[in-house]
């Protein structure tokens, strides 16, 4: 057990290290049972701290021997770590370990995946391989020198030597531990190079295991658009002779940024038509930037302390969001990450897990790689951008490199750049580091003698710890259009910093139609009377396409809110004005696409219970089929004619234009399937010759309760692909009619092909569950039940990926009375558990004094 009574962190306890690493020096002399690490570090006191207390981190580790300057020491151990008397002056460490990567289930320090060595050490995972100041305001210069049978032994930095059973690699670049990184295995590489913009030819390798070299291509691609795109956009050149990436089938989560040694999910890099939907090819091609984009933002200018994570997180999200926007359509990237945001950074600070971007205090650190440090990191970034404009991002951004390359940093580091690059003041715009939970950003307008009037008043409600809010400096990006539809104001951005607010158009011969947050400009619920025919004018004319699209989502969601709450039937308003965007041939296919989207169960539950109602998951999801069956007959001759119209007949290619027609075309199958009882899905299965048309219409069989023939020949078909079978277990899970979601999932946590040892099998089973909310919370309490089941099951073995998934309750509170019993008895259950890790427990007591 990791320690009997784990501690809370806080941010104002800070101090600095009491000694520096200068170089340090390690060899692995690699065995499953027993790898033997040893370590020869220099030390110097650090003239900053006070302290001379010399503590080195350690957990799960059998110390052999250690000795300060030659000298053999018996340090004091404990669970967590060793201290040691040394000397006041710089002096050398060296010290012997041994580990045992084949029993290290938790994929946290050096672990082993289908026999191949690898490691993970963020946040705190170096600890688990040898004695070391695990704290990123340390950082020193590795040699690293690997002893192994394996064939390819790879580490950071760049090659100094390779013989008959070893490889030493050398990272000439300082770096906390965090970034270290070491892998070792039967590999086969996909080569390739580039040439950076001062000429340092750089060798570039994707590493795979054997059979899967086939899928390197795309993601090759993507990291040279990654490296071009970083000199171009923000002058950043890589700094290394060879960039790795490794690909691993046993993995937390999607990819890590090791400095020169990138380790991937494989879910994340593998790639291929036949195997990865047009999705997965975009989410490859988003990730391998972010990785790479933290070669400077994250790992040449670091983080002083993990408060600080979104320092390099909010940051590298939001770059590799730019980058995704200039590499396909700008307003298709922006509208899925709002999306994305609400779902689930929204969800979470309107719940019991909110907490600020830059959290005051954790117990667990792996706890708070969320949805708020990291996508509402990166819309603070653009709230930033926006405010101080586009020349100012980049001075401050050009002096951001300059000043701090080299430097473990804090978000005070980062505004002050932003401070002295624009002479703006930045303290009230620091609240968005500070406060948690979402704005509410109530308008009402007047018009008057040609001047239209906009009031705003803007309200946080309370999250856990923090009862009072003040107000934050919010970015309104506006536009006005005049009754003819023409734009009469284009966008303007209105700074609002006070708690009520207004701001004059003068000079308008008629009363306009505002279009409001354009490009979702701050991160707030917008809450405005209004009605559908002004929802239906900006879905019809608005020159924003974010607020083109949410008008029409918010058309989609009234009729919604009306069906569950009143028994309304089906919005005409909503699927005349569906329709006439659906046939506009003016606009982007992929526009289309989202803009037929519906808002997910979770939402309209969010939604129902912000507007004080009591969410019953079952109604949500009978008033999703209900209008679903209706538009389907609104759409009746529509339908087959997209159909038709946005095949795609071109050799298969991932990029925007051909995955925006298939996007539009498997909306209209959707429509058709609800009708024709399944044949045009049927035969697009039959004729499919890439995953995106092929899981579209497994997905609709699986929903029309058609799908029991597909399910058998896509696992015949699939079944020595793990990332397909992967989709094969989620899908049916995700598509389970409620009554059936829970019994389906532990149904199939018996198949042979489960196991509770790779997380993307354990998340396609149990994360799925939580995916289909109507089957989650179904009033028998089995979703609920399976669940904590699995979590329980799973904590022992790999307590990061456990307690992420406590996540599925944090919104137990909206609920039902019965409902919240039935879930606080299954929490209660897991805190029970013996033994639960420090960081399940922290999650679900968070999760349970809401
Ligand atoms: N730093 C990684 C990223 O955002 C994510 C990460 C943090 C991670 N901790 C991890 C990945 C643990 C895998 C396992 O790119
Ligand atoms: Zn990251």
């Amino acid at each position: 057990m990791k320690d009997a009574s784990p501690q809370t962190i806080y941010l104002s306890d800070y101090t600095p290290p009491a000694y520096l690493v200068e170089s340090v020096y390690l060899t692995f002399r690699l065995s499953p049972k027993n790898t033997r690490v040893i370590s020869k570090i220099r030390f110097t006191p650090n003239p900053a701290s006070q302290s001379r207390n010399f503590f080195l981190h350690g957990e799960n580790l059998r110390l052999i021997s250690a000795r300060v300057d030659g000298q053999a020491v018996t340090p004091d151990v404990t669970d967590t770590g060793l201290s040691c008397a040394v000397p006041d002056a710089p002096f050398t460490w060296e010290c012997e370990v041994e580990i045992a990567p084949e029993d290290n289930t938790a994929l946290e320090g050096l672990y082993m995946s289908n026999g191949m060595y690898c490691t993970q050490c963020e946040a705190e995972g170096f600890r688990k391989i040898t004695y070391y100041p695990d704290r990123p305001d340390v950082m020193g210069v590795f040699t690293v020198r690997i002893e192994g049978e394996e064939p390819i032994l790879l580490s950071n930095g760049n090659l100094v030597t390779k013989g008959n059973g070893f490889a030493e690699w050398h990272d000439p670049w300082p770096k906390p531990a965090y970034l270290f990184a070491l892998v070792a295995g039967d590999l086969v590489n996909h080569p390739d190079r580039f040439t950076t913009r001062s000429g340092r030819d750089v060798e570039l390798n994707i590493w795979v295991r054997p059979g899967d070299e086939e899928k390197c291509a795309f993601g090759m691609e993507a990291l040279k658009k990654s490296m071009a795109w970083d000199e171009e956009t923000y002058g950043r050149e890589y700094d290394l002779d060879v960039f790795n990436i490794v690909a691993v089938d046993d993995f937390n989560m999607g990819a890590m940024e090791n400095k020169g040694l990138n380790i991937f999910n494989s879910s994340c890099v593998l790639a291929s038509p036949e195997t990865s939907t047009d999705a997965n090819f975009e989410r490859v091609e988003a990730i391998i930037a972010h990785e790479y984009f933290h070669n400077w933002t994250g790992n040449r200018i670091t983080c002083r302390d993990w408060f600080q994570l979104c320092l390099k997180e909010g940051l590298t999200v939001f770059r590799d969001a730019e980058f995704t926007a200039d590499m396909r359509s700008a307003p298709v990237k922006r509208i899925s990450d709002v999306l994305a945001l609400r779902a689930r950074q929204f969800r979470e600070d309107n719940g019991p897990l909110a907490h600020p971007v830059r959290p005051e205090s954790f117990v667990e650190i792996n706890n708070f790689y969320t949805a708020t440090v990291y996508e509402k990191g990166a819309e603070v970034i653009g709230m930033l951008k926006r405010l101080v404009g586009d020349a100012a991002y980049s001075e401050a951004l050009d002096l951001y490199f300059d000043r701090h390359d080299g430097q473990a940093c804090t978000i005070e580091d980062w505004l002050k750049v932003f401070e002295d690059a624009t002479g703006r003041d930045l303290s009230q715009f620091k609240g968005w580091y500070s406060q948690a939970g979402t704005p509410r950003l109530r308008v009402t307008d007047d018009f008057k003698d040609g001047t239209y009037t906009l009031n705003f008043e803007q309200e946080t409600p309370p999250t856990p710890g923090q009862d009072d809010k003040a107000p934050q400096v919010l970015p309104i990006a506006v536009g006005l259009l005049g009754p003819n539809g023409d734009e009469v104001v284009e966008t303007t951005v209105l700074e609002m910093t006070a708690a009520k607010q207004s701001f004059a158009f003068e000079g308008l011969s008629a009363r306009p139609t505002p279009s409001i947050l354009r490009e979702f400009s701050a991160p707030v619920i917008l809450e405005r009377e209004t009605d559908n025919a002004e929802r239906a004018f900006l879905l019809a004319h608005d020159t924003d396409p974010f607020n083109k699209w949410e008008a029409g989502r918010a058309l989609a969601r009234e009729g919604l809110i009306d069906m569950i709450t009143e028994g309304a039937a089906p919005d005409g308003a909503y699927l005349e004005a569906a329709l006439t965007m659906a046939r506009d041939d003016t606009l982007d296919p992929a526009f289309r696409a989202l803009a037929l989207g519906l808002p997910s169960q979770d939402e309209l539950a969010q939604t129902l219970h912000e507007r004080g109602h009591t969410p019953d998951p079952q109604a949500v999801w009978e008033a999703l089929e209900t209008l679903r069956h209706a538009r389907a007959e609104h759409f009746q001759d529509l339908a087959p004619r997209l159909y038709a119209q946005y095949q795609v007949t071109a050799p298969y290619a991932p990029d925007a234009e051909q995955s925006g027609a298939r996007a539009l075309a498997n909306s209209a199958l959707g429509m058709i399937t609800r009708l024709d009882g399944g044949s045009q899905a049927q035969r697009q299965y039959g004729s499919a010759d890439n995953m995106t048309q092929q899981l579209a219409a497994f997905s609709n069989l699986l929903q029309s309760g058609k799908g029991q023939e597909a399910t058998s020949r896509f696992y015949d078909q699939w079944q020595n692909d793990r990332l397909v079978i992967d989709k094969w277990f989620m899908l049916q899970i995700v598509h389970a009619a409620p009554d059936q979601a829970a019994a389906t999932a532990e149904a199939l946590t018996k198949h042979p092909d489960f196991t509770i040892r790779n997380p993307n099998r354990f998340r396609a089973t149990l994360g799925a569950l939580a995916m289909n909310p109507a089957g989650f919370h179904n009033a028998s309490g089995e979703g609920y039940r399976v669940l904590a089941d699995w979590l329980i099951a799973l904590d022992p073995l790999n307590p990061q990926t456990t307690a992420r998934m406590c996540s599925a309750f944090e919104t137990w509170k909206r609920y039902d009375s019965t409902r919240q019993d039935l879930i606080t008895k299954q929490l209660d259950r897991i805190l029970a558990a013996p033994g639960l890790s420090p960081d399940t427990t922290e999650m679900v007591s968070r999760i349970r004094s809401a």
